[in-house]
């Protein structure tokens, strides 16, 4: 109990971050809980926000952990892809992650790691100011509306964080298992891609 209090506390301390870059450091010194142990990198985010379009993933993998950036092995490959068919430059827009540390063998983030680290997401959001929010997968959307429900529920509807439209659609790693999931996806990103637009007038 008194643990838990603890890492509250210091997550409560650190989204005092009143710039990305700030916030970013504090990332990097973060041992609110054990996978500070083995990561090689925290995994911060990158991109801009220029698009006004902030891209949350689950976790970062082996590559990721490896160079410190976000999406850059396979399943980053293949968002890129999915970025450009509907125009969208990766540089324009800010991917980050639920989890800024890698879970050891690719394991699914615990409950206990997702809230150590919202606070981080929060004040990342907070600081952005994005008009619309893309949550790749259940983990991410799940994280982002404090609800649970299925990926289909979770698809069908525009949902909201704070105010910010959120689209879910699957995480790239789910594609790469299940290349059927491509053409439901596909239809995501068109939903995506009309709501940019429609912003921009
Ligand atoms: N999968 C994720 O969810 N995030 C990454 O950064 C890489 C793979």
């Amino acid at each position: 109990k008194l643990k838990s209090a603890k890492s509250r506390k210091a997550v409560e301390m650190e989204i005092k971050a009143g710039s990305l870059m700030e916030l970013k450091n504090i990332v990097a010194d973060c041992k609110s809980c054990g996978l500070h142990a083995t990561r090689k990198n925290t995994v911060f985010g990158s991109g801009s926000d220029k698009d006004k379009l902030v891209i949350i993933g689950e976790a970062p993998g082996a590559d990721e952990d490896e160079s410190g950036e976000p999406f850059v092995g396979r399943a980053g490959q293949l968002l890129t892809k999915m970025l450009s068919a509907i125009g969208i430059e990766r540089d324009n827009v800010f991917i980050c992650n639920v989890l800024k540390c890698r879970p050891p063998n690719n394991r699914d983030p615990l409950p206990e790691e997702i809230k150590n680290c919202s606070g981080y997401l929060d004040k990342q959001l907070e600081l952005l100011k994005p008009n619309y929010i893309l949550a790749l997968g259940r983990i991410a959307a799940v994280r982002l509306l404090n609800k649970e429900a299925t990926m289909k529920d979770l698809r069908e509807n525009i949902h909201s964080y704070k105010g910010i439209p959120v689209i879910v659609t699957y995480h790239p790693s789910a594609l790469l298992r299940n290349p059927n999931w491509k053409y439901p996806a596909w239809d995501d990103l068109k939903k995506l891609k009309e709501l940019l637009d429609k912003a921009k007038g």
